[in-house]
């Protein structure tokens, strides 16, 4: 079977896309995993994943690299950040999750995976992370909540290194179920203009997810 890096770390094999698997024979949200030539990957699923429905939806640029330092927000119990964490390799992916109940998974996931760390903090009091030192090449938010966009330039202002990206999956019913969704993600791009960055992509997620897009964005240097 032909299999071709897409991304650094993300592969296409024949019409699917998948990451290696960072701890072979281990299934995180019972996703595929796929032997080919001695490398076992892992498919990535669109319906479980935003960041994968934006590969498959044509993302041009994709931070999360090997080595890469990345701050997640709203790690739920580790589908996506698992994959990055594929793709990072000896980087780190700082894991950020508020519910005591699935974060209970994610600790699991991260006993496993010695590239990813568990913090058990509420994302928009980001100077409460008392485990995260160093500044992030990429942080990524999946928070489901309104008052997204304030969030991460709160967190961007704490630790995104210069020239850094942001990859923010805005959920537009939970900002405002009464606006047009195509309004809401012009805003949240707006905002972060606004603060300093360049939006590179806006990538709209149907049919995989309603109602939801990825903006990526990157930070200006001064
Ligand atoms: C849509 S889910 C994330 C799914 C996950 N990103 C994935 O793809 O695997 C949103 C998560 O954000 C968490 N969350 C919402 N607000 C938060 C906050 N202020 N701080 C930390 N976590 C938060 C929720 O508990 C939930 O687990």
């Amino acid at each position: 079977m032909r299999v071709m890096e897409k991304f650094q770390g993300v592969y296409k094999i024949r019409d699917r896309l998948g990451t290696r698997n960072l701890v072979p024979g281990r299934s995180v949200y019972g996703e595929t995993l796929k032997k080919i030539e001695g490398v076992e990957y892992r498919l990535w699923n669109p319906r479980r994943s935003k960041l994968a429905a934006a590969l498959y939806k044509g993302l041009r640029t994709m931070p999360v690299k090997r080595d890469s330092r990345v701050l997640y927000l709203g790690a739920a119990s580790g589908t996506t950040a698992s994959h990055l964490s594929d793709i990072a390799g000896e980087g780190l992916v700082y894991c950020v999750e508020f519910s005591p109940r699935v974060f209970l998974k994610l600790l699991y996931l991260c006993k496993e995976r010695e590239n990813m760390v568990p913090l058990l903090c509420d994302a928009s009091r980001p100077e409460s992370y008392a485990s995260l030192t160093e500044k992030c090449d990429v942080i990524y938010q999946d928070l489901a909540q309104p008052r997204q966009g304030e969030i991460l330039l709160a967190n961007a202002r704490y630790y995104l290194r210069g020239k850094g990206y942001v990859m923010l999956m805005v959920k537009a019913r939970s900002i405002d179920v009464r606006k047009s969704p195509r309004k809401i993600y012009s805003r949240e791009a707006g905002r972060l203009k606004n603060a300093g960055f360049k939006v590179l992509e806006l990538l709209e997620l149907s049919p995989y997810e309603r109602d939801h897009a990825l903006i990526l964005a990157r930070k200006r240097s001064r």
